[in-house]
């Protein structure tokens, strides 16, 4: 297969920053995708409806004049999130899901959740407006290998608040390893996964490849090829559980190339032409609709898209840096190439 047309796909996760930086990055995400679900973890985070409604109209006012794309909110959850804040934020009809950074997870995580026990209100008054919970499934357990905290969290954490909340939807966002999928294959239907192209088309090894390379970190960080190879049987699986959602997450170059790096691997360049990749390399370009354009709209309960686009199989170069407000982006591929464009 050398083309292939699709309903136009959405990102179920996506980092949009904002400002300048937003400015830079919203078109690459909004002439590939319809919609998008916009992580808060902004500085300072994006708590309140009230603010996500601001964020959301300078992410309108920041959008090409004849773009229709859909900016969907969410909320930052933290120890002192009130379940009155749910509420607002569902009757807004802007608000489509709750975050949760455990404190410390990750970028712009310091003011996250210290203790999910403290949510108990919050929770239960998403299950009863059925509000999904987005979450990043990682430990922050300094003793816990980074390589196991997604594994641990899902014991930890996880298991025991699907449990607990017998309603609650949640997505696990960006999973990384093989006990992830089966986590999630195993959980209730309210329970689904978004994967990510980088964790579809790269291994741990990807981030020591000749030496050390930054532009490969992020978090959670890549894994063992065996669990590169379970996303992707996942990914192409057929399961409505499994969608996508990019995390992509712009860095400025300098505070990715320093002694102490950010996480974070811009795709939104190439953010539906990276998973026709992946997806054919596995076989599997017929499944590729169902994860890019169905089943995350299901999970949401929103309509389907209406228009389509058409990927073709032609290799493009990507340059190897992007303009980042006052600063420099290197994208994902930088200085090399992708094998799909969309036409
Ligand atoms: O790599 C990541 N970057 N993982 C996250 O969880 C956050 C994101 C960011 O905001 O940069
Ligand atoms: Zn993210």
């Amino acid at each position: 297969m050398n083309k292939i047309t699709i309903i136009r796909p959405d990102d179920w996760h996506l980092h949009l920053r904002d400002e300048g930086y937003m400015q830079a990055v919203l078109p690459d995400t909004a002439r590939r995708f319809a919609r998008a679900i916009v992580m808060p973890n902004l500085k300072p985070p994006v708590t309140t409806t009230a603010l996500a409604l601001q964020y959301r109209d300078r992410i309108r006012a920041a959008l090409p004049p004849d773009s229709s794309f859909e900016p969907l909110m969410t909320l930052y959850l933290t120890d002192n999130t009130q379940p009155a804040e749910i509420i607002k934020a569902r009757q807004s009809g802007a608000v489509y899901a709750i975050k949760y950074y455990p404190a410390g997870a990750t970028t712009n995580s310091d003011l996250g959740v210290t203790d999910l026990g403290k949510c108990r209100g919050v929770l239960e008054a998403m299950e009863a407006c059925a509000m999904p919970l987005l979450v990043h499934g990682e430990v922050t357990d300094p003793a816990v290998d980074i390589y196991d905290r997604e594994r641990v969290f899902l014991e930890r954490v996880l298991a025991p608040l699907i449990e607990r909340y017998s309603r609650l939807r949640v997505v696990a966002e960006h999973i990384t390893t093989r006990e992830a999928v089966d986590f999630v294959s195993a959980a209730p239907l309210r329970v689904a996964a978004t994967i990510t192209a980088h964790h579809l088309l790269l291994n741990r090894n990807a981030l020591f490849a000749g030496g050390i390379r930054p532009h490969h970190y992020c978090l959670p960080v890549l894994k063992r090829e065996q669990h590169r190879q379970a996303l992707t049987a996942a990914a192409i699986s057929g399961s409505p559980k499994f969608f996508l959602g990019t995390d992509s997450a712009p860095h400025a170059q300098h505070t990715k190339e320093t002694g102490c790096g950010c996480a974070g691997i811009y795709t939104a360049h190439a953010g539906i032409e990276l998973y026709a990749e992946a997806f054919d390399q596995a076989g599997a370009l017929d499944r590729l609709e169902g994860f890019a354009s169905h089943y995350g709209a299901d999970f949401y309960g929103l309509p389907r898209n209406q228009d389509r686009i058409t990927l073709v199989r032609e290799s493009w170069p990507v340059p190897d840096k992007l303009p980042y407000a006052r600063d420099s982006l290197v994208p994902f591929r930088a200085s090399g190439h992708v094998a799909w464009k969309i036409e």
